[in-house]
């Protein structure tokens, strides 16, 4: 077997100066840890896979787990803080300008859930336009393309709009304007994550039987544990950028790695696995209790808000305080806020999301999510599990190329 693709203790880290993060990786801080300390976000965590040639490999997690920031690695679109990945057994971190290109422009190819199919060609046109643009003659680019065409089973709609198309069909020009550049590599992002479940189940077929034809190395993204299982010859389970299980549908439905596997095979669920802590948010600002009412003045016009929660050392939730409360004191010059600490909304963080909802609807302003020693972990709003619930209905921002 030949191995295609390999990460190797692969870690991104998102952001400038990337230093002090990663040292703090190393040194074993968890994601949100790293995300107070540095602001910076941990994309992927120390990734270890290898896909073999001709394989179909998924990789599977909750929104956010980081499965577009290994494709984006794959694609040589982001370079890796530490540790390598190697395509063909060559470290994309150590490509010249020119092998990047070719691995970007002919030795991968990407199918996206949302490509942008041009309105106004025909079929075989919107196929070939990536062959136009890298100066593919036109009978050449004619030939491959409606030999594309044919692949996905859609030769006969070679000259059709886009607009006479359904939404199936049209993931197939965007499948076979991935297959025409004839690369090794397929590269698919949530593809069919916009397809009502009857056409999806139709599609994953086509793929399936598409593959044994055409046998790529797939890297396929889902958040559709479903699908996964139908699709993967081997399924990676990411969480929180790191891969918590790798293997065959088959090793890891008899014999989960973990709690959180097993949670994510049995509670699929998506509100159930989520608790408040991996929904929270860090504020904009925040005010220390040491700090003075000037100080946090300034923070709340920053931060566009009437009030800022207080810590205390070691990130304990004090309170918080308001807008109206503290010009007065402002106006007496006076400089600690102490006195006009109001106690905050707070909320364990391993409350799952179904009680979040009610604690949210009480609250006077912003639940303060707490761990057990009533550490400060983020806020929860209204807005920051709309966000949420939002995310999960899949589509990334992945640009197209
Ligand atoms: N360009 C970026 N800049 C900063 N953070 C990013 C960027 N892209 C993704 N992230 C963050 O990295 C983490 C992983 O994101 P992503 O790979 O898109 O996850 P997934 O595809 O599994 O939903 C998330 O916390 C996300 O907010
Ligand atoms: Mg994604």
């Amino acid at each position: 077997m030949t191995v295609k693709i390999e990460a190797r203790n692969l870690v991104k880290i998102y952001g400038d100066n990337t230093g002090k993060a990663l040292e703090l990786f190393n040194q074993g801080y968890t994601r949100s840890e790293i995300q107070k300390e540095t602001g910076l976000t941990l994309g992927v965590a120390g990734a270890n896979f290898e896909v073999e040639e001709g394989e179909i490999f998924v990789l599977i997690g909750l929104s956010g787990s980081g499965k577009s920031t290994l494709l984006r690695l794959i694609n040589a679109l982001i370079m890796p803080t530490s540790g390598s990945l190697l395509v063909e057994g060559q470290a994309i971190e150590k490509m010249t300008e020119k092998e990047l290109r070719r691995l970007r422009g002919e030795r991968i190819s990407m199918v996206f859930q949302h490509f942008a199919i041009l309105p106004n060609r025909t079929i075989i046109d919107n196929v070939s336009f990536g062959m136009e643009i890298r100066g593919v003659v036109k009978e050449e680019r004619q030939k491959r393309a409606e030999k594309a065409l044919e692949t996905v089973g859609l030769g006969e709609w070679r000259n059709a709009m886009p607009n006479q198309l359904s939404g199936g069909m049209k993931q197939r020009v965007g499948l076979a304007r991935a297959l025409v550049m004839d690369a090794d590599i397929l590269l698919m992002d949530e593809p069919f994550g916009a397809l009502d479940a009857l056409i999806r189940a139709e599609m994953q077929e086509e793929l399936i039987n598409l593959q044994r034809e055409i046998k790529k190395t797939v890297v396929f993204v889902t958040h559709d544990l479903d699908e996964a299982l139908r699709l993967g010859d081997k399924i990676a389970i990411m969480r929180d950028g790191a891969i918590e299980q790798i293997g065959t549908a088959d090793e890891i439905l008899a014999e989960p790695a973990n709690e959180y596997v097993e949670n994510f095979l049995t509670g699929i669920d998506v509100s159930k696995i989520l608790d408040a802590s991996s929904v929270s948010k860090w504020p904009r600002e925040l005010v220390r209790e040491t700090e003075s009412v000037s100080v946090a003045l300034h923070r709340m016009k920053k931060a566009d808000s009437d009030y800022l929660f207080v810590l205390g050392p070691r990130r304990k939730l004090v309170g918080y305080i308001t807008r109206d409360d503290i010009l007065p004191l402002s106006k007496k010059r006076e400089k600690s806020f102490a006195d006009v600490i109001r106690k905050a909304d707070t909320i364990p963080a391993d409350t799952i999301m179904r009680d979040i909802y009610p604690a949210l609807r009480q609250a006077d302003r912003a639940l303060a999510v707490v761990d057990e020693k009533e550490r400060f972990l983020g806020i929860i709003t209204h807005n920051t599990l709309v966000d949420t619930l939002d995310e999960r209905k899949g589509g990334d921002g992945i640009a197209e190329l």
